[in-house]
This record gives C-alpha cells, structure tokens and sequence, in this order.
C-alpha cells in the first residue's frame, strides 16, 4: 500500500519520479505528491487524483531540482485530499518525507510535538515524521559539543525519530540542510535502491525503477541509507557505517510494460503459459523434482505432524488447491489459514509443524507477521514469493520463487497458477524425500505439469465464447460459483476475481452446501457458474446444479474434456471446455476461463481493471 520513488542525480528529478509513480500506482492511487530540493528551499506538488494529475499541475511543471521524493497514496489515516496527500513537511518546512507504512503511536507522539509547540496541518500519521526530525534536529544543534555536518546531523535525528515510532515504514527523507543528500530507512515496509552511474533511484519494489537500472541494494529492517548522486552510505541501527552487496535482477524492464496490450492484467493471464514454464524451469531432472536450496531429510520430514500453508487472498486460494494434494501424497495433515486469523488464535506451532508463507509480493503485513510468529514458536519456515528479496523471503529460514515475472494489476491471475505449480513441485519433492510416493506416480505428475503450459494456451485461444457470457452477465447485481473438492477451490478464486474488479457481489460455495441455507438467495435469473472437472463428482454437483435450474438460475458449467462427456449439455445455457489434467492440477486449468470471465465484465462495466476500487497491489499494512 502506497508507493514511494526517488532520483538523485544530475537529471531533473520530477519527470523520473513521475515515470516511478506511474509504475507504482498498483499500490495505491488515491492521491499522488513530488518534493524536490530546489536550491535552499523544498518545493512540493501534489493533489488529491492519480498520478495523471500530477502531470498537468502548475506546481509540478516548476519543479527542477535534480533531488527529490515522490508517493502515490492508498488512504489509511485521513481522507484522500490534498493536504493529506504525501509528501508531508515538517513546521519549518526544512525536512519533506514520504512514508509507506502505519505509524500506530502517531497520536502520542502528535501530543508530544504538540506540547513543544509543533502544529500540525494533516490528517495523517505520517505528518509526525517530518515534525520528530526536525524536533531531533533542533537538538542536534543545540548540543554544542556536536560537530558532525549537517548530513550526519540530519542522519541523527532521523534515527532518533525512527526509534519512537511505532508500526511499520519505509520513508524518504530530503532536507534543506543536506541539499545534495537523500536519506533513507525501512521498517517492515518495501524499500530497494537502485544504483545508477551518478545517479541513484529508490522505490518502493523493483519495477518502477526497473528500466534505469538492474542493480540493486535490499534494505532490511532499520538500515539507514545517505545517497548522494555519487555514494550510497549505509548505517547500521547504532549509525556505524558497513557496506552492502548490490543484488542483480534479471527480469526484463519489459515485463514491467503492458507490451501492446490493452491493460496489465490481461497481458498477465496470457502470459500464464511462460510463468508456469518458468516456475517448472529447471526443478525437473531425471523424472525428479529437485530443491537444491532446501535441506529437508526424511528424518526430519517424518517428524512433522502438520503443516500450516498461511496466506492471504489469492495466495491463499493457491494453498487451499494443493492442500489435499499434499495430504495424499505426503500422508502428513495440511491447515491453510489466513494470515490475519493465524496471527491471533494462538496457533498450535512447534518444531513438529513446518509452515509456509506463500505471497506474490513477499511483502504482506499479516503474512509476515504470521511467519515471525511460527519463527518464534520454533517451527520452520519456508516462503513462496514471486519477489527476490522481498521481505517474506528473506525473513523465512528457507525461500523459493515463482518465476511468474512482475505481476502488476491488482487482481492476482499469473502468481496463482504459477503458486499452485510450485507448491506442486515441493510436494512431489517432499512425497519422494518421505518415500509415500511411487516413481510412477511422480513421472505420472512431472508429464502432467509439463504438459500445462500448452493445456493454458488452448484455453486462452478459445475465449470468445466467455466474453459472449460476460456481455450478458455484466449488468448482474449477483453472481454464485460453486463447485466441489478442488473445484470448490476454482470457485473461491473465481469469485474473488470477479467481485475485485467488476463489483458485482458474488459468493462461491462447496455445491453440496448450498441447500443448508443460500439456496434461498436463488431466484429467476440469477446467474450460477459451476466447475465440474472431477469425474467422480460430476454426477454430485450436477444434481446440485439443476436444483438451482429448477429455481430459474441462467447456469454455465466449466468441464473439461472427460467430465463434458459425462454430463447432458442441453441442460445447462453455456458450457465452457478446458483441457483434461490429473485433479491435483485441474485448478491450473480451470480458473483460466473464470479470469478471462471476471476480465470482460469489467471491461463491459468500463472499470479500470488493473486498479480496482479501494484497493492495492500490496497489502503492507495489517
Ligand atoms: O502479495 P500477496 O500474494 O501476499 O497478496 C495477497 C493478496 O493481497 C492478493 O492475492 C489479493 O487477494 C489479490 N488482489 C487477489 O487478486
């Protein structure tokens, strides 16, 4: 949630920070803001909107220093507004911050500036930053002993203000005291630099800066940073100095670009093919699946009695999908949990439990809380991240990746699929690890999954009978999906999708559990999406299917090409046919069509698809 930019360099910042905040706009959108050190003084524009008003502002157009700090909002402490639009200045307008992140204790530490006199203008935790350093500043100089210059000086308080707040932040700091300096520091919040030749960038994750540079410095908790055009300085917690590695990042600044198509999100599910090929990569050696970076032994694999998949939204979904498949294959008992609920119920985690931690971006604030906490009951743990060096994955004691690319709409479509196929992956290496698995079993799984890649593009080259449905579908205030095992699955992603990004409310139920109570909800007209591509329940969900016929629902079925065999096709308004898989990759397949579904209606309702409403790409606050 809201993204954060910066250039320092010889160029003039403003149209680099806006090309950032164009790319970072996925995390936020609500309001957009630039300061630049101009001279001696720190210049700001910014105004409730997205990031295209900034464009054509006044204020914007006179910005020309060649230092500067820029944000693109997702409002959680005051309404989105101008004033309350970062970046936020302090009483002396000396210091200008942006911050991503909570500050939980703003309140207190308001009064407390309060009480010393400092005013405050915004609505924001945020404003309390700007207003504790320049507190910590005006200490600074008055400690007459001190002769540090100004950048140190300024280094300091900001250290001191960091220490007071409580929650989580990444923030950059300029000042009218270090004209040719940046400062900048990371709590639990995303924050890279990249390194340039004279000149530096920071942003809030890799592909806003993507086409300036691929090298880059991974910031942990409470590393400060002084960048100049020339030097990156880093400082431990006590302020003594220490140098980094740059981590190369070998994604494509392309992959960042729509690439001729119409939006993100559609370029994302027609690129599934390649993530999955890419996430499969090399994991397959001789009939095996290998994890090099993984030391599990049998031994240590027998002892556990559970294993906790923790994730939020979609990424949970892609637990929930390979749940049973891990529970038959590797005989031990699986719980996928939402990170927000696994955090605070006391959990049953110990050195018998391996949890993992599967986020697209690595950086979701409950996910990550919910991985400290099993740190700290002794369990291992292993994060699944789309993100190199994102939080998660090197908070985690052991780490794999996706290879889906960066994922920039705000709807989840390439990381799910490519999740299921790794979590996949590590199940079969587990199975073969614990021995609960027969050579031929694997081989029967391994031709599957490399057979998906090819099985997505069948699907995505048949999609007009789908957008045919959504034009009928799109004026719907209602929309149910059912299904049952892992067609259940499909049907919560699905349904998710759509409710994201067209704002039609729907649910998604296990079929059999609709006449406990929703069956109640169908009437004339309503529309029902069932997914039936489990031979052994077709007949189970069909029967459940023309219950909701009988009460007037317009019905369209996802089968695939054995279950389309197995049902009347006459009794139902569409059918959709995916190729077959084995049921443990049959999510992979199935949810394609329910993306392209959800796409379509959005693009029939006019919607901005890859930023939906109220929403953000990552979720960094809890
Ligand atoms: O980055 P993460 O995978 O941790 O994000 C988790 C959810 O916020 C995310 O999957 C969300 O549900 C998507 N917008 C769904 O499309």
């Amino acid at each position: 949630m809201c993204g954060i930019v910066g250039y320092i360099g010889k160029q003039k910042a403003s149209p680099i920070l806006l090309a950032g905040l164009s790319k970072l706009e996925y995390r936020g959108y609500d309001s957009a803001g630039i300061a630049t050190i101009e001279k001696d003084f720190i210049k700001v524009a910014k105004d409730k909107g997205r990031v295209e008003n900034l464009y054509n502002l006044k204020e914007t157009k006179e910005l020309e220093g060649t230092i500067g700090i820029a944000h693109t909002r997702w409002a959680t402490h005051g309404i989105p507004s101008k004033i309350n639009s970062h970046p936020h200045l302090d009483i002396t307008e000396s210091f200008a911050v942006v911050h991503n992140g909570i500050i939980e204790n703003y309140i207190e530490l308001k009064k407390f500036l309060e009480e010393k006199g400092y005013e405050f203008i915004s609505d924001t935790d945020t404003e309390v930053i700007p207003n504790l350093i320049s507190y910590f500043y005006s200490q600074e100089m008055e400690d007459s002993q001190n002769n540090k210059n100004a950048c140190l000086r300024v280094l300091k308080a900001v250290k001191n203000a960091c220490e007071k707040l409580i929650g989580s932040f990444s923030i950059e700091v300029i000042s009218k005291y270090m004209p040719d300096n940046m400062i900048v520091v990371r709590k639990d919040s995303p924050l890279v630099i990249g390194k340039g030749n004279s000149e530096n960038y920071i942003a809030s994750d890799i592909p806003a800066i993507l086409s300036y540079t691929k090298d880059f410095y991974l910031l942990n908790n409470f590393e400060y940073v002084i960048l100049s055009k020339d030097n990156i300085k880093f400082y431990d917690n006590k302020l003594n100095e220490f140098t980094k590695q740059t981590t190369t990042i070998t994604w494509d600044a392309m992959a960042a670009d729509k690439g001729g198509y119409e939006d993100f999100m559609i370029k994302e599910i027609n690129e599934q093919p390649t993530a999955v090929r890419e996430t499969i990569g090399s994991r397959i050696e001789n009939g095996k699946c290998i994890f090099p970076e993984l030391d599990f032994s049998k031994e240590y694999l027998s002892s556990l009695n559970l294993i906790y998949i923790v994730a939020c939204g979609t990424a949970m979904h892609a637990g929930l999908a390979v749940k049973n498949t891990i529970e038959k294959l590797c005989k031990i008992p699986v719980i996928v949990d939402i990170a927000s609920e696994f955090r605070y119920r006391n959990p049953i985690v110990n050195e018998k439990t391996l949890c993992i931690f599967v986020s697209q971006s690595g950086e979701t604030a409950d996910t990550l809380a919910a991985l400290k906490l099993s740190k700290e009951n002794h369990a291992k743990t292993l994060a699944i991240t789309n993100v190199i060096g994102s939080s998660i994955s090197r908070e985690a004691d052991f780490a794999i990746y996706t290879h889906a690319g960066p994922e920039i709409a705000v709807a989840s479509t390439k990381a799910y699929t490519s999740q299921i196929t790794l979590l996949t992956l590590l199940t079969l290496y587990l199975a073969e690890t614990l021995q609960t698995i027969s050579q031929n079993e694997i081989r029967e799984i391994v031709d599957e999954l490399l057979s998906l890649p090819s099985k997505i593009e069948n699907v995505l080259k048949n999609i007009d009978p789908i957008s045919i449905i959504a034009k009928n579908m799109f004026k719907e205030k209602d929309v149910f999906y059912i299904g049952r095992g892992v067609d259940y699955v499909t049907s919560q992603e699905a349904s998710l999708k759509l409710k994201e990004i067209s704002y039609i409310h729907s649910e998604s139920y296990a079929a059999g559990e609709l006449k406990h109570g929703t069956i109640a909800l169908i009437e004339k007209g309503i529309n029902v999406i069932g997914i039936i591509t489990d031979s052994n329940l077709v007949k189970k969900t069909v029967s459940n299917i023309e219950e909701l016929t009988t009460r007037g629902a317009i019905t369209t079925v996802i089968v695939n090409e054995a279950t389309e065999k197995q049902i009347d096709k006459t009794i139902f308004d569409n059918v959709i046919v995916v190729p077959e898989t084995i049921s443990y990759l049959s999510p992979i397949v199935s949810i394609v069509p329910l993306q392209m579904l959800a796409y379509f209606v959005s693009k029939e309702k006019g919607l901005d698809v890859d930023k939906p409403r109220n929403l953000a790409k990552s979720v960094t606050v809890e």
